[in-house]
């Protein structure tokens, strides 16, 4: 099959790696890709957001299937247009991919199929926004309605801060038409834990939870990121949370999309909190999250591209999906100054992490000049160690992250401790 991969970072890496095993896939691009994508696809000079050039593409390489990772592509609706000139993907129609690309549809759904989520109340006038916040408690949460590039979201302390987080959606216009409405929430508290899962919109299958780092330093300090390691599977999600999340939560998702006549397809991604009153909903994603997708997928056993081609079809009942029975712990390596401005273009000198047993280094910002690579943006690697517990898969990741040089290279020491 001729198959494309849509996204150029971590995730469409370890993507890339795992589905190239498969001998049906005989000529993968990825567009645009990235300086690690190169060892497993052609990347081709296409971006993610660019859904007439991929479209053309598809057509001018008598492509079969595409996968489309990120969530900018998926909310311009990549699927539904592929899927028109007869290009089968694994990934959620645009209808669909609304549960990640408005926050206030997500939040709708949840109330109108008893899903549960954090109390919250939707605004499109600032006036109102800012008498509501005046008579309400802090902290308080804010977030803008669209997608934001992980921006859009303020846990207040104070007053002061949800002002300031109204004024910038609303006044400002920092993220543009994503912010003309926005959401006010109850503040929740308890662990965060991600569960990403395969789904048809008949059978949902639950992979090995995660737990994201999003502040930029050790200790949960400095500003939020993209994310800067994982650890899977998380420490707080028991046997019986995880019933109860398929009961309460992940079940009860696929069927309220049905019933609105946007069945998903795809990877649907739970951003869930533990509170006391047992675990709500913080957010859905439409998609692999990033870095979570490097964690999680190398303790899959099964093949990913037999998974992804059966999501496809509606199959996903006739596969048994395995996943080893070891830990994984992700560290990624960033440019100095990111999430704010950094500088690109440093050759990395990856020693030998590589050949410690059980690690994979993922490229999620960088390009390749022959056989030498180079950093090319904020997040640079994701450094992976999978071993039988978590504590020795800590142990090697940072092992592997010790070897690894370039100037300004900068990571987090307490990825899952
Ligand atoms: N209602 C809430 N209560 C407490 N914390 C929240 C709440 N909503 C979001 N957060 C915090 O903000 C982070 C980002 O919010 P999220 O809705 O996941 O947006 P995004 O990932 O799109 O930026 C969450 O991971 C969580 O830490
Ligand atoms: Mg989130």
């Amino acid at each position: 099959m001729n198959v494309i991969l849509i996204g150029g970072g971590g995730r469409e890496h370890v993507i890339a790696k795992y589905i190239s095993k498969n001998p049906k896939v005989e000529n993968l691009y990825a567009l645009p890709g990235n300086g690690g994508i190169s060892k497993f696809a052609e990347c081709v000079k296409i971006s993610a957001e660019d859904i007439d050039g991929i479209v053309k593409f598809a057509k001018d390489n008598a492509i079969d299937f595409a996968i489309v990772a990120p969530d900018d592509p998926l909310a311009l609706g990549a699927v539904d247009k592929l899927e028109e000139i007869g290009v089968k993907c694994f990934g959620p129609s645009q209808k669909a991919a609304e549960i990640e690309s408005s926050k206030i549809f997500a939040k709708e759904l949840m109330t109108k199929y008893n899903i549960p989520t954090a109390k919250y109340k939707i605004f499109s006038k600032i006036d109102e926004a800012l008498s509501y916040i005046a008579v309400s408690d802090c902290p308080i949460v804010i977030k803008a309605d669209g997608l934001a590039k992980g921006k859009g979201v303020t846990v207040a302390e104070n007053f002061k801060q949800a002002r300031e987080a109204v004024m910038s959606c609303m006044k400002d216009k920092t993220f543009g038409k994503s912010g003309e409405r926005i959401l006010i929430e109850e503040c929740l508290s308890g662990p965060e834990v991600t569960v990403l899962a395969f789904t048809d919109g008949k059978t949902l299958i639950p992979m090995v939870s995660s737990m994201d780092h999003k502040r930029a330093y050790d200790g949960n300090k400095g500003p939020n990121t993209g994310g800067m390691g994982v650890a899977a599977p998380n420490f707080y999600y028991t046997d019986a949370i995880a019933d109860e999340c398929m009961k309460k939560i992940f079940l009860p998702s696929v069927n309220a999309l049905n019933a609105e006549g946007r069945t998903f397809k795809g990877c649907l991604y739970f951003g869930l909190m533990l509170t006391k009153d047992g675990p709500k909903v913080i957010e859905y994603n439409c998609r692999f999250g990033d870095p979570e997708a490097e964690a999680v997928l190398p303790l899959l056993e099964s093949d990913l591209f037999e998974i992804m081609l059966a999501v496809r079809e509606e199959r996903l009942s006739e596969l048994e999906i395995k996943f080893k029975n070891a830990a994984s712990c992700c560290v990624v390596v960033a440019s100095s100054g990111y999430p704010a401005s950094y500088l690109t273009g440093y050759e990395i000198d990856f020693g030998d992490a590589e050949k410690i047993p059980g690690v994979e280094v993922f490229h999620a910002g960088t390009k390749r000049e022959g056989e030498k690579f180079f950093t090319s943006g904020g997040r640079v690697l994701a450094v992976t160690a999978v071993a039988e517990d978590f504590a020795q898969a800590r142990e090697k990741a940072y092992e592997a992250v010790k070897l690894i040089n370039f100037e300004g290279a900068r990571y987090r020491t307490d990825i899952g401790g």
